[in-house]
């Protein structure tokens, strides 16, 4: 199976943890891309009374197959939460952002009971941090930011926006350094040391607020933990 077919077969898994849950807090991303596009045909579709999106983008796929999106401030705290990794640790622990909406997903994962997360085999690892750490950060502080996480070892780059050759900027209006070379051995740690650095809004490791569920696309198997 290709990566692609690999993150459809888990989306398909996925959707059994949306049964009866009338509001779904929903991620970001390809994996999830195709979960919304399998919850357009799937038969309690209309049952789902509304959803929290962590995107615009996923808003607007929402939308578009007839699904209302709230605002987390209009709803208590969420049954479930879906969302894709760009890695995952035997102990559930993650490495998010990739796609730029780490802020809203952490949020929302926050605020849901249970993180289902979906993942294709590649992003299985046993140590975090060879994907680059996405990092949010309020543009003002962008260059202090970086010289702190080069001095916890990392090589921040300002991630850019491919098309318009500037920077590229968050559905929250802040810039994203992606940090390279950091060996995640202590994510919860990590993350909060991160997190305590003045201008950053958050970083990508869901260490303290890990997944619950694991669903990983492998072979012709998906595989939970
Ligand atoms: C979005 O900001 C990310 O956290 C995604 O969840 C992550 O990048 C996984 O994306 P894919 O499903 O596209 O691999």
């Amino acid at each position: 199976m290709t990566q692609d077919e690999l993150k459809k077969q888990v989306a398909a898994a996925a959707l059994q943890y949306l049964k009866n849950v009338p509001v779904i807090g929903m991620g970001t991303g390809s994996t999830v891309t195709h979960l919304i596009n399998q919850l357009a045909d799937c038969d309690f579709k209309h049952d789902i009374e509304a959803a929290v999106s962590s995107s615009i983008k996923t808003t607007e796929h929402l939308q578009s197959i007839g699904i209302k999106v709230l605002e987390l401030n209009q709803t208590g705290d969420l049954e479930v939460y879906v969302d894709g990794a760009d890695e995952v640790t035997p102990h559930r622990k993650m490495l998010k952002g990739g796609g730029g909406a780490l802020t809203r997903e952490k949020i929302i994962a926050g605020a849901s009971k249970k993180f289902v997360c979906i993942v294709d085999e590649s992003k299985c690892v046993e140590v975090m941090g060879k994907f680059p750490l996405p990092v949010e950060v309020l543009p003002l502080s962008r260059s202090f930011v970086a010289r702190q996480l080069a001095k916890l070892g990392g090589t921040p780059e300002l991630r850019m926006n491919k098309d318009t050759g500037a920077s590229y900027i968050t559905d929250n209006g802040c810039e994203i350094l992606d940090v390279y070379n950091l060996s995640i051995v202590d994510p919860i740690g990590m993350e909060q040391t991160i997190n305590n650095i003045p201008g950053v809004i958050t970083n990508g490791l869901f260490a303290m607020r890990d997944a619950d569920v694991v669903l990983v696309g492998k072979g012709s198997e998906v595989i939970t933990y």
